[in-house]
């Protein structure tokens, strides 16, 4: 479950402040232990005001609105799950930038797509084309694995590791360790097609077990 994972990391890295950016029935959120929470959803699948308190925020809002409005302090744990396109991912990323610390970290949800279809940054024509097809996968995972390329070529002081399955990538910022693995040329990363994701991803995205990236992490925090 996504709430373990995010529980695990927020107690690694002493997380008091969690934001959640796209959060829909609130599995993940509601099952979150940080003191002070703050959700965004332009969608929400419940009643935020039933749950706001002094401690736990909602925002019905695209992440874009959220942002631009937003007054807090930086957060010590951010998770990007709203709308799993590219684009709006990252602008999700850079945006939130500006809401967090030197040690903030980010977990990023379906950085993983299973086919080219999951990979499709309009989920209307995955679902459409796979119907066409007899194909009754539900797996839509868009097209956010272009924002780990993009960080590993662009943002060489960010560092990233990613979790199985389909994916989800935890990002910190180190100023001591500079990324000096070769870079995806800018316009190849926006304009990537699936099968080229195929071809470069194990290389790419920093693959590991559950409990070494927790371990990595923990030296992180330790300031090592
Ligand atoms: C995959 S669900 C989130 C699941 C949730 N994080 C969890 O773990 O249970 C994606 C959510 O993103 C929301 N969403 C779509 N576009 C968004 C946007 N621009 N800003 C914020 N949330 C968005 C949708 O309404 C949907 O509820």
């Amino acid at each position: 479950m996504h709430h373990e994972r995010i529980n695990r990391l927020a107690r690694i890295c002493g997380a008091r402040r969690y934001l959640e950016v796209g959060v829909f029935h609130g599995h993940t959120f509601f099952n979150v232990d940080v003191d002070f929470k703050v959700a965004v959803d332009p969608t929400f699948q419940f009643d935020p005001a039933a749950h706001q308190n002094d401690r736990t925020r909602f925002h019905p809002v695209g992440s874009d609105d959220f942002f631009r409005s937003a007054r807090y302090e930086p957060f010590d744990l951010i998770y990007l799950d709203g709308l799993h396109t590219f684009e709006q991912t990252l602008r999700d990323f850079l945006n939130s930038l500006a809401f967090a610390h030197d040690r903030t970290v980010w977990l990023f949800d379906d950085t993983v797509p299973n086919d080219n279809f999951s990979a499709l940054p309009d989920q209307e024509r995955c679902y459409r084309l796979r119907r066409e097809l007899g194909n009754g996968d539900w797996a839509w995972m868009g097209d956010v694995f272009k924002v780990v390329y993009f960080i590993r070529s662009m943002m060489k002081f960010y560092h990233f590791r990613t979790f199985g399955g389909h994916g989800q990538t935890v990002v910190w910022r180190d100023p001591k360790q500079y990324d000096e693995r070769a870079a995806t040329p800018l316009a190849g990363i926006g304009e990537m097609p699936y099968e080229d994701f195929v071809e470069t991803y194990v290389a790419t995205m920093n693959f590991a077990e559950d409990e070494q990236i927790y371990a990595t992490l923990e030296r992180y925090a330790a300031g090592a």
